[in-house]
């Protein structure tokens, strides 16, 4: 940036009659109406009014003498930081009852762009992530969600999911028959996802899912019912 003295054209040693005559034929320079501009102008005038006030080489402004100078009130604030990234696997899940009231398949291929596009209660459609050591159901039940359970053991099949997609294995203790366990049915209760996955709760309606399920009233904590 130029200084004063330069601006003025004149040397830093110039006596206060030669600043006052270099600030003269500066001004007539550069005057919008002699052809100059308004932003030389501007500066001329500063940069005498700077000389007037004690300038001295070196001191230089923290601002363009030209521009407002930039006070506490009025810095920038601070950019909001982007939200963490969800840590876990991610689980878009839908409720079984949307599918049979919609007259949906769960071999539909596009059923979950259909109930993406269905502007449906979070409670029956969404997603969520599932943390490390959580199972499916404690996933579903911490973000809020009351999926059916009853035994929370691996016994009742109240808590049944259809896996549409993604990889989500049993351990090797569950009631389910290897042909349900094959067609993708899991139990939220015993089971984590090991891949992002689309799932179908609340299967136990299924007819086949049906036979199995022990009656939710024998088990305390049950939040199911066998209707
Ligand atoms: S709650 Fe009984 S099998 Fe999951």
């Amino acid at each position: 940036m130029a200084s004063p003295f330069e601006i003025l054209g004149v040397d830093p040693d110039a006596d206060e009659a030669d600043i006052v005559d270099a600030y003269r034929e500066r001004v007539k320079e550069t005057h919008p109406d002699q052809g100059g501009s308004a932003e030389a102008f501007q500066a001329v005038q500063d940069a005498y009014e700077r000389i007037e006030n004690g300038y001295e080489p070196g001191d230089e402004p923290r601002y363009p003498p030209t521009g407002p100078a930039p006070g506490p009130t009025e810095a920038d604030p601070e950019p909001e930081p982007d939200p963490p990234e969800p840590e876990g696997i991610e689980v878009e899940y839908l409720n079984y009852e949307v599918v049979a009231d919609e007259g949906w398949n769960l071999d539909d291929d596009d059923l979950f762009e259909k109930a993406a596009d269905g502007g449906f209660d979070p409670a029956d459609y969404g997603r969520f992530h599932v943390a490390e050591n959580e199972s499916l159901l404690e996933a579903a039940e911490n973000e809020g969600y009351a999926w059916p359970f009853a035994c929370r053991g691996g016994a009742c099949t109240n808590c049944a999911v259809a896996v549409v997609e993604g990889e989500m294995p049993s351990p090797a203790s569950h009631i389910l028959p290897q042909e349900l366990h094959d067609r993708g049915i899991r139990l939220s209760c015993i089971v984590a996802p090991e891949s992002d996955a689309k799932i179908v709760y609340n299967v136990k309606h299924l007819p086949e899912v049906h036979d199995l399920l022990l009656p939710a009233s024998r088990f305390e904590q049950a939040s199911s019912s066998t209707d």
